[in-house]
């Protein structure tokens, strides 16, 4: 330090006669006065020989000592530079593991859309498994009574208006339920011409009478119908049931009508 504070007081001393050689125009000699005066100024004047010894001891082993304290300074940033060193290369590892945990982040996610999409696509299959309505009428061609007969019978209903699903079966009248849901039923009975035999119809789950539609009257034509929500189990039959004894009529006005749908799967 005391070497720097040497170099400081002669780089001082100098600047101090260069001003005044510019402010007062001093020659040669009263410049080199000058810096000896300033230098007796800084180490006052003991003896010739001393003087000159003591600013040689002063500054030289100084500089010695502030090169080592340079050193030592400069040893220290190298130290403070391999930490910063280390501290980058640490941030630059935890970035890009950052970067890679986003990359799987996103791939992740595209499987996940893709994992959506045929969701969506298996989704739509199973919605079109649950399209199920069908709706007819009793007689297919011609017109005139069904029945009465000994027992009860199923009527089938062959004036396919819609059989989405195929759930209903024409051939034999009866409807099975492909999946377990909430279904709606409705029958319309149409009874005509004079006579004394009624037309009562049921319809009917897994063999038993659940509501009726019944008409009679003595002459002329009657009009009855009902309808009915089940929850059925997959398997579960409907169906409509002619009671004994009774008779439907239909023709092709499409009169005598048997329905159903899903409304709701479970
Ligand atoms: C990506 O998905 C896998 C499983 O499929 C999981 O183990 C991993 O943690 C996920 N990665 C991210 C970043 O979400
Ligand atoms: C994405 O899915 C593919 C196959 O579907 C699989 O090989 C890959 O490991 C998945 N990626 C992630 C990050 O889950
Ligand atoms: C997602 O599906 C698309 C199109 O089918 C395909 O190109 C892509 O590779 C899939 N992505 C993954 C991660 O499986
Ligand atoms: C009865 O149904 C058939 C179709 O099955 C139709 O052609 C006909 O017009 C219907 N009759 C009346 C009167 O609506
Ligand atoms: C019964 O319904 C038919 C239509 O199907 C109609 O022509 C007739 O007038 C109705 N009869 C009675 C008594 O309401």
């Amino acid at each position: 330090m005391k070497g720097l504070v040497c170099i400081l007081l002669l780089l001082e001393t100098f600047v101090f006669a260069v001003q005044q050689q510019v402010d007062g125009g001093l020659s040669e000699n009263e410049i080199s006065q000058q810096i000896s005066s300033e230098d007796r100024r800084q180490n006052p004047p003991q003896t010739d020989t001393e003087t000159s010894t003591d600013s040689q001891q002063n500054c030289f082993p100084d500089i010695h000592a502030a090169l080592r304290e340079l050193t030592a300074i400069v040893t220290e940033q190298k130290a403070n530079i391999r930490a910063l060193e280390t501290r980058l290369k640490e941030q630059q590892t935890f970035i890009l593991e950052e970067l890679n945990k986003k990359n799987e982040e996103i791939s992740n996610l595209s499987n996940l859309s893709n994992l959506t999409l045929s969701q969506v696509e298996q989704l739509r299959k199973e919605n079109k498994d649950k399209q199920i309505a069908f709706s007819a009428a009793l007689m297919q061609s011609g017109g005139g009574h069904t029945g009465p007969f000994t027992t009860d019978i199923t009527l089938t209903y062959r004036n396919i208006f819609t059989n989405i699903g195929n759930a209903y079966n024409p051939i034999t009248g009866i409807f099975t339920a492909p999946l377990k849901g909430v279904y709606m039923f409705r029958v319309s009975v149409y009874g005509g011409g004079s006579s004394s035999t009624p037309s009562t119809v049921s319809i009917v789950k897994n063999g038993e009478r659940v509501v009726v539609a019944h008409g009679h009257q003595a002459g002329g034509v009657v009009n009855s119908s009902n309808g009915v929500v089940f929850l059925l189990e997959v398997g579960d039959v409907v169906y409509v049931s002619l009671w004994a004894g009774r008779r439907i009529f239909d023709d092709q006005n499409n009169h005598s009508t048997f329905s159903g749908y899903l409304l709701f799967p479970l």
